[in-house]
């Protein structure tokens, strides 16, 4: 039987947004280590693009100028993953600087969720670890014939319906659930990942 399957939209940074990061990073790396404007090492990891998501981050794309476009429950197609990065209302950064950070959120009918992973969600909509955790691919693909993200470096899949379980390939361990919310009709982080996302590297 033909596999349909969607791959998630990404935002398109281009070059200059790309190069203005390193920039930025490559900046805060010469800081620490001459000690400009007395930041120190610690000061650096805790900036806020660096930091993991916090209740009430907003999930925001990147657009080509590298500026947060929030997302609204009504950008999101049924069946169509999307990329995305929390955003830090306080600071207005996005909290890209690392890809641990990456969610991928899908949106299905609510009639297919059970009263569980409703709980978390907004509208239908789940949000997950963008990271594969086996060898951290990013996870963009929806295989709507077996209702499973598929990671296509080595074929593992996973069940957004059964809270990110392993459903095939080499993954030793669930995709993290990330809980949303709905504030007006935008997308906002409700808790922390079920678990660290990430990947444990193969011995
Ligand atoms: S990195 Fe995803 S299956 Fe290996």
């Amino acid at each position: 039987m033909e596999q349909r399957e969607t791959c998630a939209r990404t935002a398109q940074a281009p070059i200059d947004a790309s190069r203005r990061k390193i920039f930025r990073i490559a900046a805060l790396g010469l800081a620490a280590g001459v000690g400009l404007h007395g930041r120190s090492a610690l000061a650096i990891e805790a900036v806020p693009e660096a930091l993991r998501p916090v209740v009430g981050d907003r999930l925001v794309e990147e657009d080509a100028e590298g500026e947060p476009v929030p997302l609204k429950l009504a950008d999101l197609r049924v069946g169509k993953p999307l990329l995305a990065f929390p955003f830090d209302t306080a600071s207005k950064k996005i909290r890209s600087e690392t890809r641990m950070n990456k969610v991928v959120l899908l949106r299905l009918p609510e009639a297919e969720l059970d009263a569980e992973t409703k709980a978390v969600s907004a509208g239908g909509v789940l949000a997950f670890s963008g990271v594969c955790t086996h060898m951290g691919c990013d996870i963009k693909t929806w295989m709507v014939s077996e209702k499973v993200f598929a990671c296509f470096c080595h074929g593992s899949k996973f069940r957004p319906l059964d809270h990110g379980s392993v459903a095939g390939g080499p993954a030793p361990r669930p995709l993290p659930v990330l809980p949303i919310k709905l504030e007006g009709d935008q997308l906002v982080i409700a808790g922390p990942f079920t678990a660290p996302p990430g990947f444990t590297p193969q011995a």
